[in-house]
C-alpha cells in the first residue's frame, strides 16, 4: 500500500483494492471551486497510478449533498475568459475520469446539482440513495452547464429528456434518475448505499483488471465510432487479452473449479 497525499477538501481511503474518494467541503455542500477541481484531478491521477487500487468510489462528505455544483461564489465575479478557463478545468477533470483504466463509481447521497451531476455523469456507474436529487439549475443563474453536462446527459438519456432537464433547471429524485437511465440502483439510505457500492466495487476488483479496463475502453470509445469500427476495436482488445497471464489464470481456474487469482499482467 502506497502513501496517500493529503488534501484540503478531499479524503482518500484505500481498503482491499478499492479507493473511497470523498469530496469534503460540507459548509458549502461540497461545492467545486478551483482548488477542489485541482485536488480531484491530482487524487484521480494518484489513484490511477496506484497499482494497489482497482476501483474508485466517489462520494460526498455531507448528509445533504454529493456535490451541490460548481462554486457560485467563485464564479460570480468571473469574466468570460476566466469562466471559459474554469469550464476547461472541469473538462480536464471529467476527461481524466472518463479515460481512467479503472472503473469509477459515483455513490450519490443528497444533492448532485450542476457540476455535481456532471462529476457523477463522468463516472462509469451511478448509484444513489433515496434522498438523492439530481438537476442542472444553471439556467436559474443565467448560465448553462459547463463541466460536460450538455454533452454527457444527452448521451445517457437522449436529447428530449436532456433538453427538458437543462432548460427547466428542475430537480429530479433518485427514482426518476433511475427511470431515465442515469442511476443504476437506488438504496434506502446513505449507509446502505455505501455498503452496497463497496460490495459491488470489491466484486469488480476481484475480476481481471485488464479485462475490465479494456471493456471500459471498448464501450467508451465504441459509442463514438461507426459499428463496424467499434466491432474491430472490440476484436483487437479481445485478442490482446489472450496474451495476458490473467486470461491463462482465469480459464485454468475455471477448469480446476477454483477462484482465479488475477495479477493484472
Ligand atoms: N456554490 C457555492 N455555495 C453553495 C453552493 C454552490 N453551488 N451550493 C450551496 N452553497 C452554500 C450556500 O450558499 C450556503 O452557504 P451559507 O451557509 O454561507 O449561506 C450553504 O452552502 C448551505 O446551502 P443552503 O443554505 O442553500 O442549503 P439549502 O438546504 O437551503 O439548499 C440547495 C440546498 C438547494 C442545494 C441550495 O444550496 C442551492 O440551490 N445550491 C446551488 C445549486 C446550484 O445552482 N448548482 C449549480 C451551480 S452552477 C454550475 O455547477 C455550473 C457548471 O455546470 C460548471
Amino acid at each position: 500500500r502506497e502513501d496517500v497525499m493529503e488534501y484540503n477538501n478531499l479524503k482518500v481511503e484505500i481498503k482491499d483494492s478499492v479507493a473511497l474518494l470523498t469530496v469534503s467541503r460540507p459548509k458549502v455542500l461540497n461545492a467545486l471551486n478551483s482548488e477542489v477541481l485541482k485536488e480531484l484531478e491530482c487524487a484521480f491521477y494518484e489513484l490511477e497510478n496506484n497499482s494497489d487500487v482497482k476501483v474508485v468510489v466517489v462520494t460526498g462528505d455531507c448528509e445533504k449533498a454529493f456535490v451541490a455544483g460548481a462554486d457560485i461564489k467563485e464564479m460570480a465575479n468571473m469574466n468570460a475568459i476566466e469562466a471559459e478557463s474554469f469550464a476547461k478545468k472541469g473538462h480536464a477533470l471529467i476527461r481524466f475520469v472518463r479515460n481512467m483504466s479503472k472503473p469509477v463509481i459515483a455513490a450519490v447521497n443528497g444533492y448532485a446539482l450542476g457540476g455535481g451531476f456532471e462529476l457523477a455523469l463522468a463516472c462509469d456507474i451511478i448509484y444513489a440513495s433515496k434522498n438523492a436529487k439530481f438537476g442542472f439549475p444553471e439556467v436559474t443563474l443565467g448560465i448553462m452547464p459547463g463541466f460536460g453536462g450538455t454533452q454527457n446527459l444527452v448521451r445517457v438519456c437522449g436529447e428530449k429528456i436532456a433538453n427538458e432537464l437543462i432548460f427547466t433547471g428542475k430537480m429530479i429524485d433518485a427514482q426518476k434518475a433511475k427511470e431515465i437511465g442515469a442511476v443504476v440502483e437506488v438504496f434506502e439510505d446513505k449507509e446502505m448505499l455505501i455498503n452496497s457500492v463497496m460490495e459491488t466495487a470489491n466484486k469488480i476488483a476481484s475480476n481481471g483488471p485488464i479485462g475490465v479496463a479494456y471493456a471500459k475502453k471498448a464501450i467508451l470509445t465504441g459509442v463514438n465510432l461507426p459499428l463496424s469500427e467499434a466491432l474491430d476495436l472490440e476484436a483487437s482488445l479481445f485478442g490482446i487479452l489472450f496474451s495476458t497471464e490473467d486470461q491463462k489464470e482465469g480459464m485454468k481456474a475455471f477448469v480446476e473449479k477454483r477462484k482465479a487469482e488475477f495479477k493484472g499482467k
